[in-house]
């Protein structure tokens, strides 16, 4: 994999820009507001991570980790606080420019897959090419050779519903590799899987980290995935409980 493109907005780069630090977030909050009332769902939460680090958020059900992934991948915005993505100011960016930057350099593998099943496997791998412009023949290619790194090649004609829940995981991994992204972010991605198929889609994360130095994000309630991350967050009522460094 090449790791060039996370480069590619380095014209609108801050003072971080030049160390190993790939994400700060900076005093986040997040309010909800609807009828039903007002929630503080994220206090002020300060976090930063290194290039190619392996970072799992655990934390109770309804404490804030969803929230704080969808604005860390700047699928949200934040109420207050700053988020700075290679020393980026994400939410300082226009609208387009986010969107860019988002489709570049993060991949997202989310719980339930997200896969669409009116299309293929194969079509579904492709899809955030389509988004970046990239060349039909070259975005085949790619998604077939991930699907085949993936070890399911042989399941790219197939619908997505017919695969097994690790297959399916597998290929939202795929789809979350397609354009290169450096930072991939995970939200409780074994979190429907059997414990066996879970431990290998983890292997799989923990491989791109360690050979590809993939910065991943991952959310978890497995305590055991947890520590065999390089950092354990620990969220709770919206904000940083402690922090955990796994050997
Ligand atoms: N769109 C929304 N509107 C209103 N409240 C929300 C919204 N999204 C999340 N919340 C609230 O924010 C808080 C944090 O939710 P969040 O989904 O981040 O929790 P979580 O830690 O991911 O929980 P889980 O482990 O169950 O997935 C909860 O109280 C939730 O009800
Ligand atoms: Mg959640």
């Amino acid at each position: 994999m090449d790791t060039t493109k996370e480069h590619a907005l380095d014209k609108k780069a801050g003072p971080s820009a030049q160390t190993a630090i790939v994400m700060e977030v900076n005093n986040v909050t997040k309010v909800f507001d609807s009828a039903a009332g007002r929630v503080l769902a994220l206090r002020g939460i300060n976090i930063s991570i290194r290039k190619g680090e392996f970072v799992a958020i655990v934390g109770p059900s309804g404490s804030g980790k969803s929230t704080l992934l969808n604005i860390i991948g700047a699928l949200d915005k934040p109420s207050s606080g700053r988020v700075y993505i290679n020393g980026i100011d994400v939410f300082a960016l226009s609208d387009s420019e986010m969107a860019t930057m988002r489709n570049h350099l993060i991949g997202f593998i989310f719980q339930s897959y997200n896969l669409i099943n009116r299309t293929t496997v194969l079509k579904n791998v492709e899809l955030p090419g389509v988004l970046s412009d990239m060349g039909s023949d070259e975005r085949r290619r790619r998604a077939e050779k991930l699907l085949e790194v993936l070890g399911i090649g042989d399941k790219a004609g197939f619908k997505p519903v017919n695969l097994s829940g690790g297959q399916q995981q597998r290929v939202a991994i795929a789809r979350s590799l397609m354009n290169d992204p450096a930072i991939i972010l995970a939200d409780e991605p074994t979190g429907n899987l059997d414990t066996a198929t879970g431990k290998e889609v983890f292997d799989l994360l923990k491989m791109l980290s360690s050979k590809f130095r993939r910065t991943i994000i991952m959310v978890t309630h497995n305590p055991e995935l947890a520590e065999a991350c390089d950092r354990a967050i620990y969220i709770r009522d919206g904000r940083v409980e402690k922090e955990v460094i796994n050997n």
